[in-house]
């Protein structure tokens, strides 16, 4: 049986799970989607770098073009990050009418309508489970579970890594410095730990989730944004003894057709269920006109449950590619909301 042919744009922490998840799942992958999926090339930066995981040296390239032109790769699935080139692929893969997965939250926040937009154009799908709330099936459940509903809340964490560094510092005492190196290490934090800690990375999954739960364009700019890298140790033990924890959190609301998005170090009292999200976990409150509060729970980052949403996605794209259906394209239909700011 001819194999679903797939091009792989990193082999970092995520794409390191994608490649396990792809083999160790092969033959209930494969029954889901009726043909085997081969990985079959994947692009690093330096080929000679040793890995965690023991890859077929000739499927590595350091020249994303020779994956993005392979007329026999059907699908790319983007996981080396960056936002400036990693678009031009995107759009050159797409252009060449190749479907894509991506967990590149930057990416989607800043250029998410002109990628979708070139997708729609071309007849293909670009799904990014991922690049919100690591393996929290979030996206889909915004677009589909609630696609019946009327969105007027979404509140959470949804930044692993300063969740992590508030709960070891909370719960253990452990210096910001020390808990952030930890972070890194595990495989959490981005390449550069200033966007996770100054709550842009934060900023950026609240722009996708808003915009697709509220149905409307809104901009990173629109974002109200705090971090977490001038909460002290002494502020985390001062709220502790009021009742309270420093948690990191997203909050947007839609009122009438205004909408407000922010991120903010945030006292939350010990008795509310968020105050017990510890360590990379990540929750995401979805409050709907109809349905009323719900709540979606799970590790918010790291190798295995990124790379299950990022696999998912993998799925997804190949039952609509075979079906001829372009799942997630209702997400193109936004409809103009304005934004509180634009008020002011
Ligand atoms: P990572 O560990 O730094 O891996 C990046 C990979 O891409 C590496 O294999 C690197 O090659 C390759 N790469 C980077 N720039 C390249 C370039 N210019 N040319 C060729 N290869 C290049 O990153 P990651 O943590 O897996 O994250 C990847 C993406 O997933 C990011 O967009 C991130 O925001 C997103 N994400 C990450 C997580 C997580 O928990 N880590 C969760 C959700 C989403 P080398 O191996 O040779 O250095
Ligand atoms: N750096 C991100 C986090 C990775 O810590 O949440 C998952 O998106």
């Amino acid at each position: 049986m001819k194999p679903v042919k797939v091009g792989l744009l990193g082999l970092g922490t995520v794409g390191t799970g994608v490649v396990r998840i792809v083999e160790g799942h092969q033959e209930d992958l494969q029954s889901q989607v009726g043909s085997p999926i081969a990985i079959s090339k994947i692009l690093v930066k330096d080929r000679t770098k040793s890995r965690s995981i023991a890859v077929d040296s000739s499927k590595l390239t350091e020249d994303p073009w020779e994956i993005v032109r392979d007329p026999e790769i059907d699908i790319i699935i983007e996981v080396m990050g960056g936002i400036g080139t990693t678009k031009e692929y995107i759009l050159e893969a797409l252009e060449r009418g190749k479907h894509v997965v991506t967990a590149n939250k930057d990416l989607m926040a800043l250029h998410g309508q002109e990628i979708l937009a070139k997708a729609s154009e071309k007849g293909c799908d670009v799904l990014y489970e991922a690049s919100v709330a690591g393996g929290i099936p979030i996206i889909r459940t915004l677009i589909e579970g609630f696609s019946s509903d009327r969105i007027t809340k979404i509140m959470g964490i949804v930044n692993g890594t300063t969740n992590y560094i508030l709960t070891k510092m909370s719960q253990e005492g452990a210096a910001y410095e020390d808990v952030l190196k930890e972070a890194q290490a595990l495989g959490y934090a981005e390449s550069d730990p200033t966007s996770d800690v100054e709550g842009l990375d934060a900023a950026r999954k609240m722009t996708i989730l808003s915009t697709l739960g509220f149905r409307a364009n809104v901009a990173l700019e629109d974002v109200d944004v705090k971090g977490i890298s001038s909460v002290t140790q002494e502020d985390i033990q001062y709220a502790k003894r009021l009742g309270y924890e420093v948690k990191l959190l997203g909050i947007a609301e839609r009122q009438d057709d205004f909408i407000s998005v922010s991120v903010q170090p945030t006292m939350v009292k010990k008795s509310h269920p968020v105050a017990s999200v510890n360590g990379v976990f990540n929750a995401v409150y979805v409050h709907g006109e109809a349905v009323g509060e719900t709540m979606f729970y799970g590790p918010g980052a790291g190798e295995m449950p990124t790379a299950t949403s990022v696999v998912s996605d993998l799925v997804a794209v190949i039952k609509n590619s075979k079906l001829g259906v372009n799942g997630r394209q209702a997400a193109l239909a936004y409809k103009e909301k304005k934004l509180k700011s634009d008020e002011q």
